[in-house]
């Protein structure tokens, strides 16, 4: 029997884990590789990083680096200097790394010095804007893998203009749509709305984890007095992102937000969430995987940032980019609710075959 290709998959963060889900799947039914996945530990509660294993039924990691939170520079050198050792240790043929987070960056770069190959899943999304973290973790680790994936067409566009060899990229499409639509049953039979307390097509969704909407106590402040102004006689559910807790404690505790307008929950799974946001009337968020997956579910999504590294959601999706001007938000909103939202269109490869594709081309080219 021939020897099998060991691969090292990556994950660390909650927008990490159902990227990676497809990928070792795919892997495991293509026979060839033998996939390794390691965990960095960026997101360590259970609510941010185990529920989405029981949930998307991801192996346990076969290492576990424990870095925890910090500072940019601290988090990423963490990383880096753990895993290190270990890829060394291990030494693959090749590192997957999906997204754009702190651990995409310190496990492309910490590879890449080893002369390990790095393939980049999720590649060439642009917003540019550097003031985003994901940014400059995303420019940086496209610049240094062997292999681009690419979930959309602009990202073709955006390597080639960065002067990314052709030869290198790959228009494979979206694994965080695969996982979409493989769970898409389990999504169904979740009971969330109904233990939250409110009913279909009734509600709308909040999310918001940016720095730059929640770091400052004052900007999260502005950020909810707007909804609360724009999205009236609709219920928003807004499942808090720890990074956000803290803010929104001390805002509730000298400001007066509705608690009945505004309901909060904790971080939900990602069955509970993504059944929470497929019987919503809209979502509101600063996220980037949400404009992808309200695309793919054909749910309204009003983006609280004034630009996108995901613009074919905009373009073929049912995504709105509303920054967060409240006469904006205020006419999409009407829109909505007079049935004349955005249409939504089958975006080209989000198909649920993405990560077959990827493993297709690694075992061909490895
Ligand atoms: C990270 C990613 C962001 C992604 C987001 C999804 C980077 C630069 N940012 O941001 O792109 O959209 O994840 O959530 O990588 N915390 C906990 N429990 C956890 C993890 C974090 O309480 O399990 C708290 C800590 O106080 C931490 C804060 O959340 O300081 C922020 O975590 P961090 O990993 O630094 O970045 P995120 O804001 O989650």
């Amino acid at each position: 029997m021939t020897q099998k290709i060991k691969v090292v998959v990556i994950v660390g963060a909650r927008p990490n884990f159902m990227k990676a889900a497809p990928l070792l799947r795919a892997m495991r039914a293509g026979k060839k590789i033998e996939p390794v996945l390691i965990h960095t530990g960026q997101h360590y509660d259970q609510t941010m990083s185990g529920s989405f294993f029981e949930d998307l039924k991801l192996p346990k990691p076969d290492l576990f680096l424990n870095v925890g939170s910090g500072t940019h520079a601290a988090q990423t050198a963490k990383i880096m200097l753990a895993l290190e050792s270990e890829l060394i240790r291990l030494n693959p043929r090749l590192v997957i790394v999906v997204g754009d987070v702190n651990s995409t960056i310190a496990a492309a770069l910490t590879a890449k010095k080893l002369g390990i190959q790095v393939a980049h899943v999720e590649s060439g999304l642009r917003s540019f804007d550097e003031t985003m973290p994901e940014e400059i973790n995303r420019i940086l680790t496209d610049h240094i893998s062997d292999y681009l994936f690419v979930t959309e067409s602009s990202g073709i566009k955006n390597l080639r203009r960065e002067g990314i060899d052709s030869g290198k990229i790959f228009f494979v499409g979206n694994v965080m749509i695969d996982s979409l639509y493989q769970n898409l049953p389990q999504i169904n039979r979740s009971e969330i709305i109904g233990k939250i307390g409110v009913t279909k097509k009734n509600y709308a969704v909040l999310t918001l984890h940016r720095p730059v909407n929640v770091d400052a106590k004052e900007s999260l402040a502005k950020i909810l007095k707007i909804i609360t102004e724009a999205v009236v006689d609709t219920e928003v559910v807004f499942p808090v992102h720890p990074r956000t807790r803290k803010n929104f404690e001390a805002i509730l505790a000298d400001e007066s937000i509705d608690p009945r307008r505004i309901k909060v929950v904790e971080p939900l799974g990602y069955l509970d969430f993504n059944a929470l946001v497929k019987d919503s009337l809209f979502v509101l968020t600063d996220s980037g995987g949400i404009q992808e997956e309200t695309t793919a579910l054909g749910i309204p999504c009003i983006t609280l940032r004034e630009t996108t590294e995901r613009p074919i959601t905009v373009i073929l999706g049912t995504n709105h980019i509303a920054g967060t001007d409240p006469k904006k938000i205020t006419a999409i909103i009407k829109k909505i609710k007079q049935g004349k939202n955005k249409k939504n269109h089958q975006v080209p490869k989000w198909d649920g075959r993405a990560a077959e594709r990827v493993v297709k081309i690694l075992q061909k080219k490895l």
